[in-house]
């Protein structure tokens, strides 16, 4: 069986690479270089080169779909491609045009079709990474970067069954705070979360539920995902209502947020982007009222939260499984992404 056969038939994520990348350079002198392809292989830096002292580290995560008629279909790209931008641009690092990126993912996905897993909720997850390489110690931004498309096979990050997972609120830590770099998405923002990750890890949970980093009171979103909450709320379709916090520069933009807000509107679902308090989702899942919690992102797709913990009291949602609303918003998502079900809003791109 060859390797890309192989790595198909149970991914995991990000265990296996595919053979090819794509390089892209910036310099101050010539601007965006031409895309090339490269194999898989070790990048060769100085060790002054200023992502390694200053940070200058952006990244975007993205998805190429097998379709029902065989091709392959990248996921949103455009909108991957202008937050890649976004995050550069508040790192002080150049934006990259939006055909560029397309063009890039486009070729890699072609060069490694044969690494696509056909299984819903499987895919081909691309990695595109923006450094900055110039060689100079002195604080200053850039004017050399490298922007390296990598591709992985990759079944959902927490498994295919889409168990429960359980957080923890993140204590006196705190990731982000407002005209910070939260909603950025930088490489500094995973490594804020990478200590309180660990503790939360070593004492049985899956995650960490950041709070803001004021108040400590309000919820934002997990490590590398967003998060939603449905209330049983007396009137509409099914009773119920979905909230997520609201973007105000502290959390990651998520697209697959921005997919869960638009079908949860198709579905006739009521929806609001609305400030939620930690003591609120305790009460709430108390009360009953608070009958499920989801995580979602491009990695996770969407994913049950079953059990929240919060300075040493802890809460499940509704019996601790996944609830009904969560599991039609997966559905109608990986079924649009798959082919399945008809593409309304346009937001796959066949390649
Ligand atoms: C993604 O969902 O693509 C991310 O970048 C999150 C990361 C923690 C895997």
């Amino acid at each position: 069986m060859s390797d890309a056969a192989a790595a198909r038939r149970d991914p995991g994520f990000c265990r296996f690479h595919t053979e090819h990348t794509i390089v892209v350079d910036w310099s101050a002198e010539a601007g965006w270089s031409d895309w090339s392809v490269e194999p898989y292989g070790s990048i060769v830096l100085d060790p002054a080169a200023m992502v390694l002292h200053y940070g200058q580290s952006v990244f975007e995560g993205l998805k190429a779909f097998r379709q029902p008629d065989g091709s392959a279909a990248l996921f949103r790209p455009a909108d991957h491609a202008r937050r890649l931008g976004r995050s550069a641009s508040r790192l002080a690092m150049p934006e990259m045009p939006v055909d560029l990126f397309l063009e890039a993912c486009a070729e890699l996905v072609a060069l490694d079709d044969d690494w696509i897993p056909d299984e819903p909720g499987q895919a081909l997850y691309l990695r595109p990474l923006m450094i900055a390489t110039e060689a100079q110690v002195g604080l200053r931004d850039s004017r050399r970067y490298r922007c390296v498309f990598l591709a992985y096979p990759v079944d959902p990050c927490f498994g295919r069954d889409f168990a429960p997972i359980s957080v923890e609120t993140s204590g006196e830590s705190v990731r982000a705070v407002r005209g910070g770099m939260g909603e950025a998405k930088c490489s500094g923002n995973y490594a804020a979360s990478l200590m309180v990750r660990r503790e939360a890890l070593a004492r049985g949970f899956n995650e960490v539920l950041w709070l803001d980093g004021l108040e400590r009171r309000w919820v934002e979103e997990l490590s590398g995902m967003n998060v939603f909450f449905v209330w049983r709320d007396g009137d509409g379709p099914d009773g119920v209502r979905l909230t997520t916090p609201p973007c105000q520069g502290t959390i990651v933009r998520g697209i697959t947020r921005d997919c869960v807000l638009t079908l949860a509107r198709d579905l006739g679902i009521r929806v609001a982007e609305e400030p939620t308090t930690i003591d609120g989702v305790m009460a709430g899942a108390r009360s009953g009222r608070l009958v499920e919690m989801f995580a979602c992102g491009t990695a996770a797709v969407v994913v049950p939260v079953g059990r929240v913990a919060d300075a040493g009291a802890s809460a499940v949602f509704g019996d601790g499984r996944e609830g009904p609303v969560t599991a039609r918003l997966r559905n109608a998502f990986i079924e649009i992404q798959h082919g399945i079900r008809p593409d309304t809003h346009g937001w796959l791109r066949t390649v």
